[in-house]
């Protein structure tokens, strides 16, 4: 999936059980990664009315990212929580790793943006611009908090149209 296919593909909305998708997901992230020593702390989620298939996505990318940026941690500690409020649902990942500089968080979400050094850490810089751009899809919103070598947070939150019946394009 690029950015061009995900600007034009309807969403194909449901309840989608994200308990489901994050045990899938940790599933194949920690297939790469058998010499790392990671503690997972992964609350009961609420459901999510959205797209299965682009929510896994957005899971896939954050909690890769968790687990590429605890790389230098001996023990990385990453924690999945989720709550259902009354307009939204909210959903977090967060993790103790090398974090980054608050100053530039708005550059996280952008294209092949990119704040730790490529030596250090291999990616492209589209992962997190595709998280924002399925999020908002859903007409939902995210947000980054992170303190350098002291861990990152990502929250994003999705409108729960279910429960209004409200069908949105
Ligand atoms: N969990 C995290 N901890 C620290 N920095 C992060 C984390 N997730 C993303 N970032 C920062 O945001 C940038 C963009 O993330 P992303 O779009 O997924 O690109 P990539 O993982 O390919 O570098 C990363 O290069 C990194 O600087
Ligand atoms: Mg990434």
């Amino acid at each position: 999936m690029n950015f061009s296919q995900l600007g034009r593909t309807a969403l194909n909305r449901k309840p989608v059980d994200m308990n489901k998708l994050v045990a899938e997901v940790v599933k194949s992230v920690m297939i790469n990664v058998e010499d790392r020593t990671i503690e997972w702390s992964i609350d009961r989620l609420p459901d999510a009315f959205g797209d299965a298939t682009l929510l896994r996505q957005v899971w896939f990318n954050l909690i890769e990212n968790a687990v590429k940026y605890t790389r230098p941690r001996d023990v990385a500690r990453i924690s999945i929580s989720g709550e259902e409020g009354g307009e939204q649902m909210t959903y977090r990942v967060s993790d103790n790793g090398v974090g980054f500089d608050m100053t530039y968080s708005g550059k996280l979400f952008g294209v092949f943006q990119r704040l730790q050094r490529a030596e250090d850490f291999e990616g492209t810089g589209i992962g997190l611009a595709l998280v924002r751009r399925i999020v908002e899809r859903h007409n939902g919103s995210i947000t980054a908090t992170g303190e350098v070598d002291r861990g990152a947070s990502f929250v994003f939150a999705l409108p729960s149209d279910m429960k209004k019946g409200r069908a949105i394009a």
